[in-house]
């Protein structure tokens, strides 16, 4: 006999506790269920092991979506201060990091633990590890074959999130449910990843791998009423591989394939001007100039890689050669060839397309019963503790709504 349910959240992640708890403790009677052996093990290594587990600034502004509408009803009716005051309620101590980002003080096992408890409050019953084989429709609901034995529910809620991961359990599995009820799909990508380029191409950067530096960084248009890109200030990493770091991460988000990406190394300084202007005064090797700007090992390889004499003298070289050195250090415009991809990707852009589901409760608009929350939607917030509040703010306004 098929174990009977109002409600069955699939993915035990930040959202699907949610939700849960939400249900749960409005009467409702809730199961869990998760094929990890790990409870929410993206909770746990996120924010460095400290989880930023929201943004006090966080609202619309910080998500993509093809609807940037979309996410407005659950962020406006879920906010970082609803979430903090949980927070407070449990005692977790936590601290402003950067701009808005609020981490635990001692660990993320702490948030987990809270989630936890809210679900007990709310009397969720736990499958995990279990794996949802088949989910089919049914005439009171919807019948899930687990291979832990079959669950009846008159709800369903997919929380089972992207494709990030995969080594801690990231699968397509709600992806693979949305077409199975033929909802449409905005294609996955991994987004707020490192981006990478052509090897060749990479080679004289390579020496510079491990260099951080606060940077200006661009892609796309971003003016307009086709306006699809993005700029951000933040610190750019070296790799041996390509460029990483929260600027490049941001950034990833909203890159296109082909498109290049656009980086000011010196963001507060005309450089072209500070170089022509200082000609006449400056009888200094070109390369000790630019270390005044920048760190010395990053001054003389961008010199390298951009085929300027470390030791040419300011005052010999042309304007017109400045101007170029200029645009390559307040301008560098290069195009990369991809990204880490899902094993290094924090999340997964795209996925079930907004158009599906209600914006108020996240049910899927032709199928009565099914809601999609999370990550697994078409919602993808910026680093910085707003992916974490989309998942709160969404699995809420499910849980309120079953
Ligand atoms: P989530 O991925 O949390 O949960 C999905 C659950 O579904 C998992 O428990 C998984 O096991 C389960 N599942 C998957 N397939 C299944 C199947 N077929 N059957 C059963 N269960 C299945 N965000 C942020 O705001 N602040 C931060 O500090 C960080 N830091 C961070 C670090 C790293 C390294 C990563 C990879 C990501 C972050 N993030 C983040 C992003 C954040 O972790 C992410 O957006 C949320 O966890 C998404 O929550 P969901 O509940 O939607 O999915």
């Amino acid at each position: 006999m098929a174990k009977q349910f109002d409600v069955a959240v699939i993915g035990a992640g930040a959202a699907g506790m949610m939700c849960a708890a939400a249900a749960g403790q409005r009467g409702r009677k809730v199961v869990l269920i998760d094929h990890a052996s790990k409870l929410a093990e993206k909770i746990r290594i996120s924010g460095g092991g400290r989880c930023n587990f929201t943004n006090i600034n966080a609202g619309p502004a910080n998500f993509l979506s093809e609807n940037p509408h979309f996410a407005k009803s659950a962020l406006s009716r879920y906010t970082p201060q609803d979430f903090l005051t949980l927070v407070r309620k449990y005692r977790i101590a936590y601290h402003e990091k950067h701009r808005g980002q609020l981490f635990c003080d001692d660990s993320a096992e702490q948030i987990i633990e809270m989630l936890k408890a809210e679900c007990a409050a709310g009397d969720v019953h736990w499958r995990m590890p279990a794996k949802v084989e088949t989910l089919d429709q049914t005439d009171t609901g919807f019948l899930l074959h687990t291979d832990s034995g079959d669950i009846e529910a008159a709800n369903v809620v997919i929380a089972t999130g992207g494709l990030s991961i995969p080594k801690i359990g990231a699968t397509d599995f709600g992806y693979r449910i949305a077409k199975q009820f033929g909802l449409q799909m905005v294609e996955p990508r991994p987004a707020l990843v490192p981006l990478t380029f052509d090897e060749a191409q990479w080679q004289p950067f390579v020496p510079l791998a491990g260099i951080s530096l606060e940077v200006d960084v661009t892609t796309g248009t971003l003016k307009g009423r086709k306006a699809t890109g993005a700029r951000f200030r933040e610190d750019l990493l070296f790799t041996h591989r390509g460029l990483s770091g929260p600027a490049i991460l941001q950034i990833s988000s909203f890159w296109q394939p082909g498109e290049p990406i656009t980086i000011d190394l010196l963001p507060e300084m005309d450089v072209a001007q500070a170089l022509i202007e200082g000609k006449g005064t400056q009888k200094k090797q070109l390369g000790n100039v630019i270390a005044q700007w920048l760190p010395a090992r990053l001054a003389e390889g961008l010199l390298t890689a951009h085929g300027f004499a470390h030791d040419a003298r300011l005052a010999d070289l042309p304007d017109a050669q400045l101007r170029k050195l200029g645009q390559a250090l307040n301008a560098w415009t290069i195009t990369p060839n991809g990204s880490e991809g899902y094993r290094k990707a924090e999340v997964t852009r795209g996925g079930v397309d907004t158009k599906e589901l209600s914006q108020q409760t996240m049910m899927a608009n032709k199928v009565p019963g099914l809601y999609f929350i999370g990550e697994t939607v078409d919602v993808t917030g910026w680093l910085g503790g707003y992916n974490f509040q989309w998942a709160w703010a969404s699995g809420m306004a499910a849980g309120l709504a079953i």
